[in-house]
């Protein structure tokens, strides 16, 4: 393999953290404090390297930084002492992007120094490398390497399903997480709420309407995909607003013009036959009754529609359709304020 010439290994500084290359006496102090933690996160059969395999380790640092920089090694040196590496590897096959990895020896974590390394080694990442894209790939486990991740600025982005085996040969999930080059400043707020917002749950909502004709009826539609039948509506898109979304929905169902009345219902779902749990916002729709019987249905979705008394109701419907429309029409003939249910019925506690 043809090496470029490369501009010597530099040392990184941070406060009482350094980065600095590899040397061969490094092997004995790095090798020694390897413990349970790093050997369970990097899929080490055993826990100590021997003297060899470290040695080998830092002789290929050596080599792969040489060889167009395309593995970049760091000892993490903190007063003086090795406590640990960090490395960013130029994935093969992609343009500018770089895979990160960290470790701290056991005497010195929980003191910030693993944030600091990474920062110090993304910057350089970026700079001296060039990189566009740096990304880090932690088993949802290991919960200390999301947050030290998350503290050096990067996104998480998702979730990647039996990423690599672990020691024993089980698959395992890994978060990715990534930062660009041009991502806002670590620390600026604008970086702590992106960061912030990646990581939080985007809870899934659904937005249905209830439309009752003069005898007290409920209008279903029968689907052609599934066997219950079901209130009009459908799924919140995202930066949707749960009002907009029902009369969308309705829109393109049955193509009626409906008009709000009120929020009637909101019914927390639990998950169900492998669907994650959701928000579901029951809003009382007026449609004239003669506009129903013109309705076009689209034909992708909607079989037919039904006026449904409460019978047939607790005859087609899901249990939990049924008891959301059970509940929310008493509610509504009672004139009572929006209800909060979960499951389709009142929640007790
Ligand atoms: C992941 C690992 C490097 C984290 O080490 P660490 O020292 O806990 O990491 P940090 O530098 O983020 O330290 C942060 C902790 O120090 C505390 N802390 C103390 N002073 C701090 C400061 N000035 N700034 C930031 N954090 C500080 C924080 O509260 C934080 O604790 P918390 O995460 O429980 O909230 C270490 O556990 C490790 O080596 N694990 C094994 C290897 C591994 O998993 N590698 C990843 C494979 S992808």
């Amino acid at each position: 393999m043809t090496s470029e010439p490369v501009p010597p290994q530099p040392t990184l500084v941070d406060g009482a953290v350094t980065l600095r290359p590899w040397r061969a006496d490094d092997a004995e102090a790095a090798r020694l404090q390897h413990d349970e933690e790093i050997a369970r996160w990097f899929h080490f059969p055993g826990v100590t390297p021997s003297a060899e395999q470290q040695g080998a380790a830092i002789e290929r640092w050596q080599r792969d930084y040489a060889d167009g920089r395309r593995v970049v090694s760091f000892v993490v040196e903190v007063d003086g002492r090795v406590a640990g590496s960090v490395e960013v590897r130029r994935t093969v096959g992609r343009d500018a992007t770089g895979h990160l990895s960290w470790a701290l020896f056991p005497d010195f974590r929980g003191r910030g120094h693993a944030v600091t390394a990474v920062r110090l080694l993304v910057d350089y990442a970026f700079g001296d490398l060039g990189l566009a894209r740096v990304e880090a790939y932690v088993d949802p486990d290991n919960r200390r390497s999301v947050r030290l991740a998350t503290r050096a600025g990067l996104r998480r982005e998702g979730e990647l399903r039996g990423y690599e085996s672990d020691r024993e040969g089980v698959r395992r999930d890994a978060v990715l997480l990534a930062r660009l080059a041009d991502d806002p400043e670590v620390g600026t707020g604008e970086m702590f709420r992106a960061a912030l917002n990646a990581g939080l749950p985007r809870k899934r909502t659904i937005s249905q309407g209830l439309v009752r004709n003069e005898r007290g009826e409920v209008l279903l539609c029968e689907l052609t995909y599934k066997r219950y039948w079901d209130l009009p509506g459908g799924v919140v898109d995202p930066d949707e607003s749960p009002a907009h979304a029902v009369l969308r929905e309705v829109g393109e169902e049955l193509q009626v013009p409906a008009r709000l009345r009120r929020l009637a219902v909101v019914s927390w779902l639990p998950p169900w036959q492998g669907w994650d749990d959701a928000m579901l916002y029951l809003f009382e729709l007026s449609v004239a009754e003669d506009e129903v019987a013109r309705a076009t249905l689209e034909p992708r979705e909607i079989r037919a529609i039904h006026w449904a008394d409460a019978e047939t109701v607790r005859a087609r419907c899901a249990p939990y359709t049924a008891r959301l429309i059970e509940h929310a029409t008493q509610l509504l003939d009672a004139g009572a304020p929006t209800a909060y249910l979960e499951d389709g019925e009142p929640p007790t506690w």
